[in-house]
């Protein structure tokens, strides 16, 4: 098995070599170095994430002919697309290439983004599966911030590539990004194995607060660990945030801006609910002393009730009524 998967990772070492070669050294790299430019990305982190750019031309298909590459080999790569006849054409086309290794450090994969938004095409296209790239286990940045993570005591679970790039550009090495993908159970027990304590840091956006809300319940089914939310605000993603607010601003924020699960829960419930209607004012005031009612500590179900009354500017003694027959009830 092993064998089998060596020359494949091998020729993942050589494309992401070409890639970078482009990127750095060729004119056909030059709008994918102004993009990233653009974006300030720091040409440390260029080197660090070995960035690339896959042109337009068939730039892959022509360098393994010259060296002769196995057929076979080429073909499990995933690297190309097969024709009917059999004819391997370049997957990757004007795309600013990311590299993706497993957990293991070994390059399986790669993903590819447009530098100009397409109606035609996504942003992001990713290896398919193959021998070697398994979509679900993979963790962006995993090998690097498994270290890290030891020494910080904390892992930050991201969304995106250049979430992560930001992050280590502002000195955490500690992200790591689930590719898109929601959050698998074989993620997650990669994660178990290097820290108990996760942040989740997604998009500000709405389908950010989404996704948190799900990794969380699934984290909290899966593992045993201690979790918090660190929002962004107005809808940014970390990397927008550190573009607005400076490396410092986006230091500060993973620093101290770690809250509790059940704070993320009750505004997350909260914002399904519109409070000019008296209705759902209540039914919001049923559904978040339901979740107050999870705390095991009386003195935190009693900080969250006094700011719950206060926002509804409903009674708190009922309020903390409904919660004591919560947790009769789910106990
Ligand atoms: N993603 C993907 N395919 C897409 C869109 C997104 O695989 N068509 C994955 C990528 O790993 C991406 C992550 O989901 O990094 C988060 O998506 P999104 O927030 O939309 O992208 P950003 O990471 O913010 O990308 P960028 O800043 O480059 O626009
Ligand atoms: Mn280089
Ligand atoms: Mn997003
Ligand atoms: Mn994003
Ligand atoms: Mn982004």
């Amino acid at each position: 098995k092993q064998q089998q998967r060596q020359p494949l990772i091998e020729a993942h070492q050589e494309a992401a070599q070409l890639y970078h070669h482009i990127l750095m050294n060729t004119k056909l790299g030059e709008a994918a170095r102004n993009y990233l430019q653009e974006r300030q990305v720091s040409p440390e982190m260029i080197e660090r994430f070995n960035l690339g750019f896959a042109p337009g031309e068939q730039v892959l298909r022509s360098f393994f002919a010259e060296r002769k590459t196995d057929y076979q080999t080429l073909r499990k790569t995933g690297l190309f697309i097969e024709d009917q006849a059999g004819n391997l054409k370049d997957r990757f086309t004007n795309r600013l290439m990311f590299p993706i290794k497993n957990t293991t450090g070994a390059l399986v994969g790669f993903s590819g983004r447009l530098l100009h938004k397409s109606d035609s095409a996504p942003k992001y296209l990713n290896s398919p599966e193959t021998e070697i790239f398994n979509k679900r286990r993979v963790l962006y940045n995993y090998d690097v911030a498994r270290q890290a993570a030891r020494k910080a005591k904390r892992l930050l679970l991201l969304e995106g590539f250049m979430d992560v790039i930001s992050a280590s550009q502002a000195g955490i090495d500690f992200g790591v990004a689930s590719m898109g993908t929601s959050l698998t159970e074989e993620q997650i027990y990669d994660l178990q194995r290097v820290s108990s304590n996760i942040d989740i840091c997604y998009d500000g956006d709405v389908p950010g607060q989404k996704a948190i809300d799900r990794a969380v319940s699934l984290l909290e089914q899966n593992g045993n660990f201690q979790i918090g939310v660190i929002q962004i605000p107005d809808g940014m993603d970390p990397d927008e945030y550190r573009r607005k607010n400076g490396t410092a601003g986006l230091q500060k924020i993973v620093k101290s801006g770690r809250e509790p699960v059940i704070k993320f829960r009750l505004r997350y419930l909260r914002s399904h609910f519109n409070f000019e209607q008296e209705t759902d004012k209540i039914e919001y005031a049923k559904q978040a002393t339901k979740l107050i009612a999870t705390l095991d500590s009386s003195v935190e179900r009693g900080v969250y009730l006094k700011d719950l009354a206060t926002d509804l500017d409903f009674d708190q003694t009922s309020l903390q009524e409904q919660c004591e027959e919560d947790r009769r009830k789910q106990r």
